[in-house]
């Protein structure tokens, strides 16, 4: 079987190890490829990979948005995200499926649980819109978006009416009146290896931090900045585990042991 997954740029993805690990641990045998995206032919490279033979496709930064798009059957909750991570065929249809929004809480359960919680969203781009509504799922007292341009957080909160907005400016403000439990990065800055220009106040009683990011070489500066300030800040390696371990038991029908893989990679 040959699954493989397309990203642009795609040449350090761990997912190619991930799905070999857990392939092993049901004594299966599988071709798992990277594809580098060529932008300007993205569907007639998905559909070139299913019509030579492949079984399933991983897909991630930047074409999310046009997977689901060009998807026949799509799920519930890569609608709701619309957004796909996770491709095959069944049938002769293209299906879709979303596995990040379950994936991010099976990760942070391991350290928080969100009922009840105080939730601050930073970002309101394609990884926010794909998380919000599992986190508005989890029933948290609040969970509130902001994002350094407070249009794009007002749009995205028209879509999910019951979380609140504001910009990155009016953060201060609102910490004041009540801090927040639970911090999670969702900007593409981590990626690009940029700080993100916070209030310092925001991490005053130390909340739990997660940034949807990894770096191979070290933490991302949201984790680090929040580490610095005393909280406790995890990276998303172990979401990346985890919507691979979804899309494994998609594709497979088997749900593999993610901890062993995850110690593997945090420990290098
Ligand atoms: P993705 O699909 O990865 O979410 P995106 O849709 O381009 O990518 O969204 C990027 C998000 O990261 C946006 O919320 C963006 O904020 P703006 O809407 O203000 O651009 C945010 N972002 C990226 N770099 C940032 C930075 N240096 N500081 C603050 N926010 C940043």
């Amino acid at each position: 079987m040959r699954f493989a997954v397309m990203g642009h740029p795609v040449a350090h993805s761990l997912s190619p190890i991930i799905h070999q690990r857990f392939a092993e641990q049901i004594g299966k045998r599988l071709i798992y490829e990277k594809i580098e995206i060529d932008l300007a032919r993205f569907e007639q490279q998905v559909l070139d990979f299913f019509n030579e033979g492949g079984s399933g496709l991983n897909i991630t930064l930047p074409c999310k948005q046009r997977a689901f798009a060009m998807s026949a059957k799509v799920s519930e909750r890569s609608a709701a995200a619309k957004a796909a991570n996770t491709l095959w065929m069944e049938a002769g249809r293209l299906h879709a499926d979303n596995t990040d929004g379950v994936g991010l809480l099976r990760d942070m359960n391991r350290y928080i649980h969100l009922a009840g919680k105080r939730i601050l969203l930073l970002g309101a781009g394609g990884a926010a819109h794909g998380i919000l509504g599992h986190l508005l799922l989890e029933k948290p007292a609040e969970l509130m978006v902001s994002n350094r341009t407070p249009e794009r957080a007002r749009a995205l909160q028209l879509a999910f009416p019951m979380a609140n907005c504001c910009a990155f400016t009016e953060l201060a403000a609102h910490v004041k009146k009540n801090a927040y439990d639970v911090v999670i990065n969702a900007t593409s800055a981590s990626l690009n290896g940029k700080n993100l220009e916070l209030p310092a106040n925001l991490l005053a009683t130390k909340p739990f931090c997660y940034d949807l990011a990894y770096r191979c070489d070290g933490v991302p500066p949201f984790v680090a900045w929040a580490r610095t300030a005393g909280s406790v800040a995890v990276d998303g390696l172990g979401l990346l585990v985890e919507q691979a371990a979804e899309a494994f038991r998609i594709w497979h029908g088997v749900m593999p042991d993610t901890a062993p893989v995850l110690n593997d990679l945090r420990s290098g």
